[in-house]
């Protein structure tokens, strides 16, 4: 059985999506939520499905042991993040190298790095013009969205959009294929998994 712990600071709904798809789940398990935020929609999600949740505090973990007990003693395999906020401290990316995957709602390497979260993302999107955006799934590295892309998917930018519609397209975009792509990369490895394989994939 591959334990994935989910990272998530915000709503939570692509952690849902991911906890739904992996319960009961022959060879993939959700074991561990680990969150920042006592306000945090994930924590309701998991605490309805039984899962683990460990509250993360920014000392500790960007500065001391990064939580890295916590996280082998879960058995922790793989480490997803869904919309978790903070940079993860080297001494987690060492630890987990290749085995951390996180989602960015643009087209890296466009719109990416520190502060390009949530609506800053979009609005920087419709700013410069861009006829597509999309998301973009890749490896966690010491610097801001910067690791491997595993799996991109595009959308076109339609005419009169904003960034609360284009955020609304990513966020279903997002719910579609990342539980998938988590599957086959976990399921894998693979270092870059294409559209095709996770359609047939995706309910
Ligand atoms: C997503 O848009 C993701 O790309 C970004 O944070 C957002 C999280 O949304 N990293 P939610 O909390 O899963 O609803």
């Amino acid at each position: 059985m591959k334990k994935l712990a989910v990272f998530a600071s915000g709503a939570g709904s692509n952690a849902q999506r991911i906890i739904e798809r992996f319960r009961n789940h022959p060879a993939i398990q959700v074991s561990l939520v680990v969150c920042n935020r006592p306000d945090a929609g994930v924590i309701g999600i998991a605490a309805a499905t039984g899962i683990p949740i460990l509250m993360i505090e920014r000392e500790r973990f960007a500065k001391g042991d990064a939580y890295i007990p916590e996280l082998e003693q879960e058995g922790i395999d793989i480490i997803i993040l869904a919309g978790f906020l903070w940079k993860v401290p080297g001494k987690l990316v060492e630890k987990f190298r290749g085995n951390i995957l996180n989602i960015h709602p643009a087209l890296l390497p466009a719109h990416g790095g520190k502060g390009m979260y949530g609506m800053h993302v979009h609005e920087a999107v419709i700013a410069a013009g861009d006829a597509q955006s999309g998301i973009t799934i890749h490896l966690v590295d010491e610097i801001y969205d910067h690791g491997a892309p595993i799996f991109q998917s595009a959308i076109p930018i339609l005419p009169g959009e904003t960034p609360e519609s284009l955020a609304a397209r990513i966020h279903e975009l997002e719910h579609r294929f990342f539980p998938a792509v988590i599957e086959k990369f976990v399921l894998g490895p693979h270092s870059t998994i294409d559209l095709s394989s996770i359609e047939s994939m995706t309910p």
